[in-house]
């Protein structure tokens, strides 16, 4: 993630009060070892944004941002992580040099600047040229799409000139390098040599990153032409799929309301903000993706989806789905009247629609059982095919009360039996199964509360058995959660949650730490030692059952052998790992495998 040395680092963040950064933004007040306010990153009511300055993390337990210092700065601010580092030096006079980048760091960091400066260079002609004589046509488009001058100049749309060298000639005056503008797609190679410019001829929309620098382009042709949209291929500064239209400028709403419309596209978005809708943002011509939910989520609670109302539109959200049940955000869709986009409604109908649109939008589910109705109809054989097609997205739902609820409403919509109906859509999915069985969640619920309990008690069970246990985790994903705390550990000998933030590189793995480093425990006040000693006895017992289970298996297919010896050492086995059991029940105490 970061190429500035770590000693650096540390020094920075070891010097940099958590109390102090943070709380020159928030009211803070102390509540026992930690301080609690109100969260800057969402709607938040009652205080629950902590900071623990001790642990050097905060984390707010109703919107889940968290993370260390630097995160803090950079999701306040809106800052890269360099910047966010560089902000902190500068305000804890700690001297960062462009050798603390390191050479290739350093040129890495040029170069980037160089990347962004040609965008605003770019973005900054098309401005210019849009307002000039040759953008006449697009300003008269613009505004026969009803957009204002408001909007336009918000969203810093510009106009491409129809020649091959505007942009080529407007960078090259200002001494900027053409090769590095071939990189991020401004300009195509000529076969001959040298280059020419990608977009001509078009209206242009620059697609920001969330700190508000521009990392790519769409361009549209000015009305009738194919193909319609010209978009920036992936680079450096852009991949598809990752971002949303509109995000700097919704930014505010977004947090405002702690809700987003999502909508399809780049003049939806426009024609919902001219009419005073806000929290809105735009897919980018690709189907909704994983990364872009995680990014609604770091942004908001709550989602609408607005597509268009055609097959195309209702297929998407419900393609879209299962991404926003798997990622736990709460998502709801606002079906508009069939062959309407948000952009010719609102145009014809105004704003009222969008207006609390979450009170106006249909859940998600409810959404999918409806349109299987319409689309197979209530009669037998039309009720067996849509409780077919619903059964994926039913097992989508992680929460049980959520499932219990929609199964509910599905058969009393469907007038079928509860419990049947429970049956035929939990069933024959032995992905869900394995999701749901009891054992399972036992084993997750010991593995998180193992890492909940590390992160708040360092240092009471010894790093050689973390390290035997963490190979015995059945959750992967809380596997690597562990192995990378346990790496931490090593490293630097005691457990620093500032620093291991630092090298958590997913987002929502960084959330989950900070979650499980603060969350009020299980453990009460027991005395560490205590503790302890439960934890070898479950991870003993867990090995032990597991065993046991295999024995079970061998022994039954050894009672078909006439000789009976395999039989023998089988049972033998078995009864050791019964005594060893009771005598866990005893509660002596008992020695970790090594020591
Ligand atoms: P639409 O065709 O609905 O475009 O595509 P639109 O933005 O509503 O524009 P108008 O109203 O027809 O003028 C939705 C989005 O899909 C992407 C763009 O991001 C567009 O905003 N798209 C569409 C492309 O990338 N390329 C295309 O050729 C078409
Ligand atoms: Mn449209």
């Amino acid at each position: 993630m970061a190429y500035i040395p770590e000693d650096k680092l540390l020094e920075i963040k070891d010097a940099a009060s958590l109390e102090e950064v943070i709380g020159s933004y928030v009211k803070l007040t102390r509540r026992g070892r930690n301080l609690v306010g109100l969260c800057p990153f969402h709607a938040d009511t009652k205080p629950s944004f902590t900071v623990a300055p001790d642990k050097g993390i905060f984390y707010c337990f109703g919107c889940g941002a968290g993370g260390n210092v630097f995160s803090f700065l950079m999701q306040y601010h809106r800052l890269s992580f360099p910047e966010a580092v560089e902000e902190l030096a500068r305000r804890y006079n700690i001297p960062l040099t462009r050798r603390d980048l390191g050479p290739e760091g350093a040129k890495a960091s040029r170069k980037r600047q160089a990347w962004y400066e040609l965008n605003t260079q770019a973005v900054a002609f098309y401005q210019e040229t849009l307002k000039s004589p040759v953008g006449r046509a697009a300003r008269e488009y613009l505004e026969r799409r009803g957009l204002t001058p408001e909007v336009v100049r918000d969203y810093q749309l510009g106009y491409a000139p129809p020649e091959w060298d505007g942009l080529r000639k407007h960078l090259q005056h200002r001494g900027l390098s053409l090769e590095l503008a071939q990189e991020i797609g401004l300009l195509m190679p000529r076969a001959s040599g040298g280059s020419y410019d990608r977009f001509r001829d078009r209206i242009m929309f620059p697609i920001a990153d969330r700190t508000g620098r521009v990392v790519a382009f769409g361009g549209r042709v000015i009305s009738e032409g194919e193909p319609k949209y010209l978009n920036s291929p992936d680079s450096p500064l852009y991949t598809k799929g990752r971002l949303l239209f509109g995000l700097p400028q919704a930014a505010p709403a977004l947090r405002r309301e702690d809700l987003a419309l999502v909508v399809e596209g780049y003049l939806d978005l426009l024609a919902l903000r001219v009419h005073g809708i806000e929290p809105v943002l735009a897919t980018l011509g690709t189907a909704l993706t994983r990364d872009q939910v995680r990014l609604l989520k770091s942004l908001v609670s709550r989602v609408v989806l607005v597509f268009d109302g055609d097959a195309a539109g209702a297929a998407a959200m419900r393609r879209a789905f299962p991404l926003f049940a798997e990622e736990g955000l709460a998502v709801r869709v606002l079906p508009l009247p069939a062959g309407m986009d948000p952009d010719n409604y609102v145009h014809a109908e105004g704003p009222d629609l969008f207006q609390a649109a979450w009170e106006k939008a249909q859940p998600m589910f409810a959404f999918l059982v409806e349109g299987l109705i319409d689309k197979h109809g209530l009669d037998i054989e039309g009720r067996v095919r849509l409780l077919g097609e619903l059964r994926p997205y039913f097992q989508c739902l992680r929460d049980p009360v959520e499932r219990d609820l929609w199964l509910r409403f599905t058969a009393g919509r469907l007038g079928v039996e509860e419990g049947s109906l429970r049956l035929s859509l939990t069933s024959s999915s032995p992905a869900a199964a394995a999701r749901l069985s009891p054992e399972r969640l036992l084993a997750i619920n010991l593995e998180k509360s193992l890492i909940k309990w590390v992160l708040q008690h360092p240092g009471t069970l010894s790093l050689t058995e973390l390290e035997e246990w963490v190979q015995e985790f059945e959750d992967r994903e809380l596997q690597g959660l562990m192995s990378l705390i346990l790496q931490c550990c090593r490293e630097h000998g005691t457990l620093d949650l500032g620093l291991l933030i630092q090298k958590v590189e997913e987002e929502h793995h960084r959330r989950q730490i900070c979650a499980l480093a603060l969350d009020g425990g299980e453990f009460g006040a027991l005395p560490a030692g205590m503790v302890a000693e439960d934890w070898r006895r479950a991870f003993l017992k867990r090995r032990l059952k597991k065993a046991e289970a295999a024995i079970k298996e061998k022994l039954q297919a050894a009672a078909s052998d006439p000789t009976g010896a395999e039989l023998q050492t089988l049972l033998a086995q078995s009864q050791e790992i019964q005594r060893t059991l009771e005598s866990l029940k005893t509660g002596d105490p008992i020695k970790g495998e090594n020591g």
